[in-house]
């Protein structure tokens, strides 16, 4: 690492709709360094990531690489000079194979479906990311999405790399992985940045930090320079404090009887005779590593995969229940906050008030004759308060809101219908610390409500503190069960993982 700077911004400033995502900010990407960007959701991270790769380009100030001014007008601008982003939400063509997304813009080079593979198999390999070069990219988990994209920074050779919340699709294995990655690229010149929400993540793996607030720069510094505690300061101001985490007992459940059975569910290679019950007014946490099966079975419970359903029987409330389309399952009041709000979670280009609406809609509308407009505002507005969903305007698509104010819209899409069981999955994946404590504490209400609650989560420490009782799912079964009193992160992982 040395004091030369490979990018610098003076006063940039990025303006939408009059309001600035970014302002008058000062920025430095020394040459060969691990630089960690911390902030709250719509701090304005990603924007001031996007300027550098030339996604989006400053309504003010200057960005010089190399000492010299800059203009780019396109990420293909920024690439040739050496700067490669990997996104939040990711780029990746659906339709096409994850080799032929790795090269993509580069095909000249590798010009024939052999070259085209290798390359492909080669740097996955290299990175140890068990992805097979052949698939389609659509068909991908959003963790191997994310491989992918890292893959195709890693070929391009870049010599700054953005990495947008690598960390949140991956397990704790990946990640470490990713951070030896980093440091190897880092051994060889290359600079990075990476933004995560686990303030952990950017102590120990960074070299510095630059915390962002409400789309200024608050400070920039060597990692060694902050803690936890100091960089929450940085990042909230003296708005509030981190919500304290009391311990709390499990509540006995409210009835006896469950809310839902799933017996022997089976479905093409990822769900294996699974079983498991859900009780109400309680919160069931379902851990494992990614590609266990339990988003798939999710699926399955929502009508979402008819093909490859194997068999298996489903009961809620004691109904014997087989839906073919999700409409059925979330008119019978099961709702699913998808991991994946991005291919099933919301209609991009509507703004948040209307894709809340809508989700009231596709419950309550069924059988009215005129829209009412007035209840779908209405709710949307008490939503977006509820869960404080940051737009800079009202009519904003939705895709360009911040990413975890994006996480958020899913949420009170699917809440608004008022479901009797809701299936988290991975619902606090991307979101800010202050946001991550409304998001538990709905939860929480939603099963004191009397409720049902499934909650998928890679992140341990959030199964152990939400859930009442913790199934662990291993190859598509579940491999053991835990009540609340008996369980602890080194015996969920025991059964993870042997
Ligand atoms: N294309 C756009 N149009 C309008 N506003 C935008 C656009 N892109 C970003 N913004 C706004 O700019 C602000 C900063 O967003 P940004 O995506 O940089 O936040 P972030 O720090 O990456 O947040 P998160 O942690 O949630 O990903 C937000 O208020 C967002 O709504
Ligand atoms: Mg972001």
């Amino acid at each position: 690492m040395t004091d030369h700077p490979i990018v610098s911004l003076r006063g940039v400033t990025k303006t939408y709709g009059g309001i600035d995502a970014l302002a008058d900010a000062d920025f430095d990407l020394l040459q060969g360094e691990i630089h960690a960007l911390v902030g709250e959701n719509g701090a304005g991270k990603s924007t001031l990531c996007k300027l550098i790769a030339g996604v989006v380009t400053p309504s003010a100030g200057t960005i010089s690489v190399d000492g010299a001014a800059v203009v780019f007008a396109t990420p293909k601008d920024a690439s040739r000079r050496g700067i490669s982003m990997v996104y939040q939400e990711t780029s990746l063509v659906p339709q096409l194979t994850v080799a032929q997304n790795i090269v993509l813009g580069r095909e000249r080079t590798f010009n024939s479906v052999r070259r085209v593979r290798n390359a492909a198999r080669q740097v996955l390999q290299g990175l140890n990311f068990k992805v097979d070069p052949s698939q389609l990219a659509g068909s991908l988990s959003a963790a191997k999405r994310q491989m992918v994209e890292i893959a195709r920074a890693v070929l391009n050779e870049a010599r700054v790399i953005i990495f947008d919340e690598p960390t949140a699709a991956l397990t704790p294995e990946e990640t470490d992985h990713l951070f030896d990655l980093m440091r190897s690229l880092k051994r060889k010149g290359v600079s990075m940045i990476f933004i995560s929400h686990a303030l952990e993540e950017a102590l120990r793996h960074s070299d510095r930090i630059t915390v962002l607030r409400n789309g200024r720069v608050m400070t920039s510094g060597p990692a060694s320079s902050f803690d936890r505690s100091l960089l929450i300061q940085h990042m909230i101001g003296d708005e509030l404090k981190e919500a304290g985490r009391p311990a709390r007992a499990a509540r006995p459940a409210l009835s006896a009887l469950p809310i839902l059975q799933v017996e022997n569910v089976r479905m093409g290679n990822m769900v294996n005779n699974m079983s498991f019950s859900v009780f109400p007014g309680e919160i069931t946490g379902i851990a494992g590593l990614i590609g266990s099966g339990r988003s798939e079975v999710a699926k399955v419970i929502m009508g979402h995969t008819k093909r490859n359903f194997g068999g298996g029987r489903i009961w809620l409330d004691g109904r014997e229940v087989r839906y073919r389309l999700p409409a059925q399952a979330v008119a019978d009041g099961i709702a699913y906050v998808s991991e994946d709000r991005k291919l099933d979670g919301f209609f991009e280009t509507m703004s948040a008030a209307d894709n809340i609406g809508l989700g009231w809609l596709a419950k309550f509308g069924r059988r009215r004759l005129r829209t009412p407009l007035q209840t779908m505002r209405r709710l949307a507005s008490e939503w977006e308060r509820r869960l404080s969903i940051r737009a800079t305007n009202l009519n904003q698509p939705v895709l360009s809101l911040s990413g975890g104010n994006q996480q958020k819209v899913v949420i009170a899409k699917s809440l608004v219908q008022n479901p009797r069981l809701v299936i988290f999955d991975e619902p606090t994946r991307g979101v800010d610390v202050g946001a991550i404590a409304e998001i538990r504490s709905i939860i929480r209400g939603f099963a004191e409500s009397g409720a049902g609650v499934i909650l998928i989560s890679s992140y341990l420490p959030e199964i152990l503190e939400l859930s009442d009782r913790i199934l662990v799912a291993k190859s598509g079964t579940i491999a053991a069960e835990f009540s609340r009193a008996e369980a602890s992160a080194a015996k969920i992982l025991h059964a993870a993982i042997h």
